[in-house]
């Protein structure tokens, strides 16, 4: 690994995982970079600015003025090529999302123009409050990398999702974040949200899907450099990404249509949208009354297409194409039955037995299916699913191609 010729801020707050600061730091200047570290008041308490400014070979600013001397945070936010935040304790995160600059950890990162990259570090009940998963969804509006807390013991003595990655892996995600987007010049066709099949200009038959996690997907690919095209159900959630265009459908058929028009020019569907398997022969063209017989009227429903069986029987070999699962029973069995009957690279199998996974909700739990493999995860937010999700994606899709 070689980052011969960049600059890195490294920013150090007041987290536990302070302690692997100066290791990170080490990693990068071994690995041929300028480091110039700061940090928030806080921090040092936990880490000493003497200990970084020794193995960054650099000064270590953590006040914005010292000594009646006004530290210059622009001409450090403009000599960076990357700002890595880590370890960014809960309360940066907040500031991030919100603009506060009380630091200079904060003037800095609101006048950087580079690169900046946040490794969020903190007990596993305040990475999983929706207060800080709502501050990183800010911060990843504004096309910042927000890199996964680790799994395992944390300093409160619980094992859970909020560790800093070791600083040999932040190492490599800057890396990549630096030199290389890992989806540059990908096509990605990403389906998501429910389907409304319309029974009468006022009824229709509809599901619970939200199109959250299809949504979490389309950014996490835009994010890596993919052009996304995203077919949207009808969700009252939308993006906004300068890689991302949405076309917005309501019915199944609309569904398909949308996809189709995309289909060929895509290397990678991810088809995650709740389409509804079946849809009325005939919609009423005015309200259907109610009658004054006992007598219940019937509907009568035809079979919709389904789109990953024939993008599965389509694909070229060159197309990487993902299905889900949602299943309530039988799950990892109903899931190898769908990658097989319709042909998928992967399925995303979520169970609805699963406390915190499914419809509208914040989080998943999935299983990857693969035709030899079953990989089982924890409970995340969906961005974290998503940010999974796509690197099983880019690993797999790398090595066919
Ligand atoms: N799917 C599709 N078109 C349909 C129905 C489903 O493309 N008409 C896709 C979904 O987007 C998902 C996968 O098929 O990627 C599995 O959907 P799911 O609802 O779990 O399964 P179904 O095939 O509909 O079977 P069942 O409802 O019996 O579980």
């Amino acid at each position: 690994m070689n980052f011969e010729g960049k600059h890195i801020v490294v920013a150090i707050t007041g987290s536990i995982a302070a302690y692997k600061a100066p290791e990170l730091v080490r990693q990068f200047i071994k690995a041929g970079a300028e480091v110039k570290v700061i940090m928030t008041p806080d921090a040092t308490k936990f880490v000493s600015p003497l200990v970084l400014a020794t193995v960054s070979k650099n000064e270590v600013l953590y006040q914005i003025s010292s000594d009646e001397v006004w530290n210059n945070h622009v001409e450090l936010g403009l000599w960076a090529d990357l700002f890595l935040i880590a370890p960014c304790s809960a309360n940066t995160l907040s500031k991030l999302a919100n603009g506060i600059c009380d630091n200079i950890v904060q003037a800095v990162y609101l006048s950087a123009r580079c690169k900046v990259a946040i490794a969020p570090a903190m007990d596993e009940d305040m990475y999983a409050h929706p207060s800080t998963q709502k501050n990183m969804d800010t911060i990843r509006s504004f096309g910042n990398i927000i890199i996964p807390a680790a799994f395992g013991e944390l300093a409160s003595g619980l094992i859970g999702q909020g560790r800093m990655p070791e600083p040999s892996e932040l190492v490599n995600i800057a890396h990549e974040f630096l030199f290389h987007k890992a989806l540059t010049g990908k096509k990605v066709l990403i389906n998501a949200g429910p389907t409304y099949e319309k029974i009468d200009p006022v009824r229709f038959i509809g599901n619970f899907a939200s199109g959250k996690m299809g949504i979490a997907l389309a950014q996490h690919c835009a994010n890596l450099g993919a052009e996304v095209q995203l077919v949207l159900g009808p969700t009252t959630l939308t993006i906004q990404h300068s890689h991302i265009n949405i076309t917005k459908v309501v019915s199944a058929d609309e569904m398909f249509n949308a996809c189709n028009t995309h289909f060929s020019a895509s290397d990678i569907i991810i088809l995650s949208a709740a389409v509804a398997d079946y849809k009325p022969v005939h919609i009423a063209e005015q309200k259907i009354k109610k009658t004054s017989s006992e007598e219940a009227p019937s509907i009568q429903l035809e079979k919709t297409k389904d789109i990953l069986a024939f993008f599965g029987k389509e694909k070229k070999a060159h197309q990487y194409v993902v299905g889900f699962a949602l299943e309530t029973n039988d799950e990892v069995k109903h899931a190898k039955e769908k990658l097989h009957t319709k042909n998928a690279n992967l399925i995303v199998l979520n169970s609805l037995q699963e406390e915190g996974a499914g419809f509208g909700i914040d989080t998943n739990k999935i299983t990857l299916i693969e035709k030899d493999s079953e990989l089982a995860f924890p409970l995340m937010s969906k961005k974290d699913v998503a940010s999974v999700i796509v690197d099983h994606i880019i690993k797999a899709h790398t090595c066919a191609n």
